[in-house]
């Protein structure tokens, strides 16, 4: 399927249905990291509390940087994936006493702090700084496979560069931040892995999985 207009209107989707939080009210890339690293393992409703907590224990980055691993991780407590906290506190260090508490404002420059990986840095790249640059998550192989009928392996090398491919064909390059955001909360609530509303998509006509019933099958991931 071809969709010239598939950003736009799962932008306008986004407006008319997204959730309000709090991430979503900022543009300061310290707090949007903040908040993808608390979210890459962790749902909404469980990291919204951590995210609240860190932003007020420790509102800049130099804060984080200066207080001491063990009072993060005590913070951090109940989340899991620890290593998660020890890289983000390295990575604040680093920030603050190597590159002057300057955070990086592009994609190249995330890719190169500890725990952030092409996900995250796409996400802190076009949330903060509007770089046109494609999130790709779960979220995305999952809508992307259904609506355009994909049916390539996400574990596989070659899928995973097809939808990378695929994904930056579509956002937005007027709002990569809106389209960016739209498309994971599209995957979240709505294109859910089970028992997605299709009844009521957007994109009932057009979507690919819909008209052959496999949304169950999409996205294909095979044991490696
Ligand atoms: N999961 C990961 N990033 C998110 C975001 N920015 N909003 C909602 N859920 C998310």
């Amino acid at each position: 399927m071809s969709l010239s207009n598939f950003a736009e209107r799962l932008i306008q989707w986004y407006t008319e249905n997204k959730r309000d939080l709090p991430w979503r009210h900022t543009r300061d890339p310290y707090k949007i990291w903040l908040s993808e690293v608390i979210l890459q393992q962790t749902r909404v409703k469980q990291g919204m509390p951590y995210y609240l907590k860190f932003v007020a224990t420790y509102p800049t980055v130099k804060t984080l940087a200066e207080a001491s691993e063990q009072e993060v991780l005590r913070l951090w407590q109940g989340l899991g994936y620890y290593s998660r906290a020890r890289n983000m506190h390295a990575a604040a260090k680093y920030i603050t006493e190597e590159l002057e508490e300057q955070f990086p404002d592009n994609y190249k420059d995330l890719l190169a702090l500890k725990g952030v990986g092409k996900y995250t840095a796409a996400a802190i790249a076009s949330f903060s700084f509007n770089e046109t640059v494609a999130v790709v998550d779960g979220n995305v192989y999952r809508v992307l496979a259904r609506i355009f009928g994909v049916e390539k392996d996400i574990a596989s090398s070659e899928g995973q560069r097809y939808f990378a491919k695929l994904a930056g064909s579509l956002v937005s390059s007027k709002r990569p931040d809106l389209y960016n955001q739209a498309i994971m909360e599209f995957g979240a609530i709505h294109c859910k892995p089970a028992n997605p509303d299709c009844m009521f998509c957007t994109f009932a006509v057009e979507c690919e999985a819909q008209q052959k019933g496999l949304q169950a099958k999409l996205p294909v991931k095979l044991k490696k």
